[in-house]
């Protein structure tokens, strides 16, 4: 519902319990999810958050961009911990990151400066706009010498590219001996998704779509161009896994009770004083994929608000709560005020715009610090903490199901 980091993978690792397929449908190793179980912590990239259930289905779905190393290393760190990943499906129209992708990205970071993650996503995704460049999963079936010639084709032309922005020449020979052997482990998994997800939803089963990243850096509605290339609002769940709109029949927004966005570009709730760094340490944020610190600010239900609308979200997982127990006050955006002290509860297209906005902010008072664990209920938590989360949700007009105090599975109320 917001800049991304909102604790996803927490919640696609809860709700996966009810799903027999969990699916990844967008963006790539630039996200960073995060699951609990028990003792074990993993920080996945770009596999689905249902890892540690073996006996269901995980799929990496068309509209992923897969890194065929971080793929490979991903796979083999969980299979390590004992968690077997046989029932992962890669889809044949997934597109690929390739060594090129990732220099290119460092290039254009140094002469533009959006903060990616560096991993390769722009220009991966923009191979697959303009096509003639592009390395697919499919490709990876391709005969040894037929998918050599291709990536060495692709390589010259990337090379003639890097040499003219003064980039290091690639070494294509071994990028082709290295998607060679990766095409060969990978093999096994690739099929085609749209027909292994429409036939299991004939049969009846559950299918749980993830997205990566957040509504406000979609490549169509985010805060362009401080977003990522891919739509992760749910239209992308569609297109990226070629699964039809009139299938889906829920949609779980997941958003922080503060927010959060790492890399450039507007922010009007953020706080960079000494309660921003505050909520920084004590919520940890830091990125789960490049360790940066993340900029961190007040709720803002303008952003909500916008991604609701873009997302149709039915229900609500509001996380982190947590952290903002014991503040003697809380605020929360509900509208902006133009430079011309105009308000609007509507979020503006145009950046320039956005970045002018003044954030309107209702202030509450706090909740004390209490015994998370004690609470089942709504009606278990502290007095103020109840009206925080009644407000919201007459603010947004969405039910809040999910509460989240904690980083573990167990650390979540069912509020509805
Ligand atoms: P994602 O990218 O949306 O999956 O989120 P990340 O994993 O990047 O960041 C969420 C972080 O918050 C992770 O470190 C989680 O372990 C942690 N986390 C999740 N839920 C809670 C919560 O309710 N309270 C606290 N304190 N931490 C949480
Ligand atoms: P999860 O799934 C937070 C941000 C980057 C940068 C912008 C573009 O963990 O929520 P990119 O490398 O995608 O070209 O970077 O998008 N970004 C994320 N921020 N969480 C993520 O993923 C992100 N994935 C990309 O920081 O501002
Ligand atoms: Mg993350």
């Amino acid at each position: 519902m917001q800049w991304g980091d909102e604790a996803k993978g927490k919640i696609v690792d809860m709700l996966a319990q009810e799903h027999d397929y969990i699916v990844r449908f967008n963006g790539g190793d630039n996200a960073g999810h995060t699951i609990r179980h028990g003792e074990k912590t993993f920080k996945l990239h770009l596999v689905p958050s249902g890892v540690f259930y073996p006996e269901k289905t995980k799929v990496i779905a068309n509209g992923v961009v897969v890194n065929p190393k971080t793929l490979l290393k991903e796979l083999q760190e969980i299979e390590a911990a004992g968690y077997s990943m046989k029932n992962l499906a890669v889809s044949e129209s997934a597109h690929l990151i390739m060594p090129w992708h990732i220099v290119l990205d460092g290039i254009e970071e140094r002469s533009g400066g959006i903060g990616t993650t560096k991993k390769g996503i722009g220009p991966a995704y923009s191979d697959k706009a303009a096509r003639v460049t592009a390395v697919r999963t499919a490709d990876l079936l391709l005969d040894e010498k037929e998918l050599r010639a291709k990536i060495e084709r692709i390589g010259e032309v990337k090379n003639l590219i890097i040499g003219a922005l003064g980039g290091e020449r690639l070494d294509v020979a071994k990028i082709a001996d290295e998607t060679v052997a990766a095409a060969k482990a990978i093999r096994p998994y690739i099929t085609d998704t749209r027909f292994l997800l429409n036939g299991a939803l004939a049969k009846g089963k559950k299918v749980l779509l993830e997205g990566a990243q957040g509504g406000l850096l979609d490549v169509d509605h985010g805060t362009y161009p401080y977003v990522t290339s891919s739509n992760m609002t749910a239209g992308g769940a569609c297109t990226g896994t070629g699964i039809p709109p009139s299938a889906i029949n829920k949609v779980v927004g997941v958003a922080k009770a503060y927010t959060t966005r790492v890399g450039a570009g507007p922010f009007p709730t953020e706080l960079t004083d000494a309660l921003g760094e505050k909520i920084r340490q004590k919520g940890g944020e830091f990125g789960t994929t490049t360790g940066r610190p993340r900029r961190c600010g007040w709720l803002d239900l303008v952003v909500v608000r916008y991604s609701a609308m873009l997302n149709g979200t039915n229900e609500l997982a509001l996380i982190k709560l947590d952290v903002l127990d014991g503040m003697e006050e809380l605020k929360v955006c509900v509208a902006y005020e133009a430079g011309n002290g105009k308000r609007t509860t509507d979020f503006p297209a145009d950046i320039n715009a956005l970045a002018k906005m003044k954030p309107v902010y209702k202030a509450f008072r706090g909740w004390p610090v209490f015994d998370w664990k004690k609470a089942k209920a709504k009606k278990d938590l502290p007095k103020e903490l109840q009206e925080y989360l009644s407000f919201v949700e007459k603010e947004l007009k969405i039910p809040i199901r999910y509460v989240s105090y904690g980083p573990a599975r167990e650390e979540t109320i069912i509020v509805r």
